[in-house]
């Protein structure tokens, strides 16, 4: 394994450790852009030490995060959020991870996301293939909506934007099954290892999807946008699936199926 990859998988565990700390010993909790959308201590902290972590060994790399930003340019840049599920975390229900990538010149060379609380690793570098603790892993062979387990998430602001509680509607509607476990990161990763046949999300954040996004290219999931058009991090909207019920999610979402 290449040094850049140990490295992600060093901050990874560095950071799981001071989630478990914080969750034995206690942590604040601030609010961010209002009263659900929450930041703990553990976020800042788990924040600053990987950027440590990484920026010791790689001087040169840029980094955002999702707590303190991005300071420069650079061909290497790492993408991390320190908490995925910090509504969990705070809340203490066992379902957050660290998310990391790193792009190089504009594209995700490598990601990891490990969830701290059943010390489950997924990784992937480009060409690869995708692991969970040193197994590969593969998206699932569900080839029918009504059969698939299905998952999905909500921004912050859901009240000022409502489009994805029209698009949870039509799902519903259909009797088809979705959950809403509260951890990006994490789901994407569950589509990558066959345990969720499809996910769909609107606003996610470059440091949501950053670490999961060559976990699951790396497993053969398809990922996109609406349209069906390839995702690109910063896009509005993903879709992520098998890539068999792929068609038959998004015309359900769109009210055609
Ligand atoms: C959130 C989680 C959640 C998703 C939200 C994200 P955070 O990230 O990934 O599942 O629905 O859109 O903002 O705030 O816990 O890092
Ligand atoms: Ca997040
Ligand atoms: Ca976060």
């Amino acid at each position: 394994m290449d040094a850049l990859l140990s490295d992600a998988i060093a901050a990874a565990r560095l950071a799981r450790g001071i989630h478990l700390y914080f969750q034995e010993k206690g942590f604040s909790t601030d609010t961010k852009t209002g009263p659900t959308d929450l930041v703990t201590q553990a976020d800042r902290e788990t924040e600053a030490a990987i950027k440590d972590f990484l920026l010791s060994r790689y001087p040169d790399h840029a980094f955002l995060g999702e707590e303190g930003g991005q300071e420069k340019e650079a061909g290497y840049r790492w993408i991390v959020d320190p908490i995925d599920g910090t509504v969990n975390f705070a809340h203490g229900f066992p379902f957050y991870a660290v998310s990391i990538g790193l792009e190089v010149n504009g594209e995700l060379e490598l990601g990891v996301v490990l969830d701290s609380t059943r010390d489950e690793l997924f990784w992937a570098r480009r060409g690869q293939g995708a692991y969970l603790n040193g197994r590969p892993i593969h998206a699932s062979e569900t080839d029918r909506l009504i059969g698939s387990l299905l998952a999905t998430g909500f921004p912050y602001d859901v009240n000022k934007d409502r489009e994805n509680l029209i698009y949870f509607e039509r799902v519903l509607e259909k009797g088809l099954t979705v959950r809403r476990p509260g951890a990006a990161a994490l789901d994407l990763c569950y589509v990558a290892a066959g345990r969720l046949d499809g996910f769909w999300e609107v606003k996610l954040k470059p440091w949501d999807v950053a670490g999961a996004l060559v976990v699951l290219r790396e497993a053969g999931a398809r990922v996109t946008g609406m349209q069906g058009e390839p995702y690109e991090l910063g896009s509005r909207y993903i879709v992520a699936s098998n890539g068999l019920i792929h068609d038959e999610l998004l015309a359900t979402i769109h009210g055609r199926g």
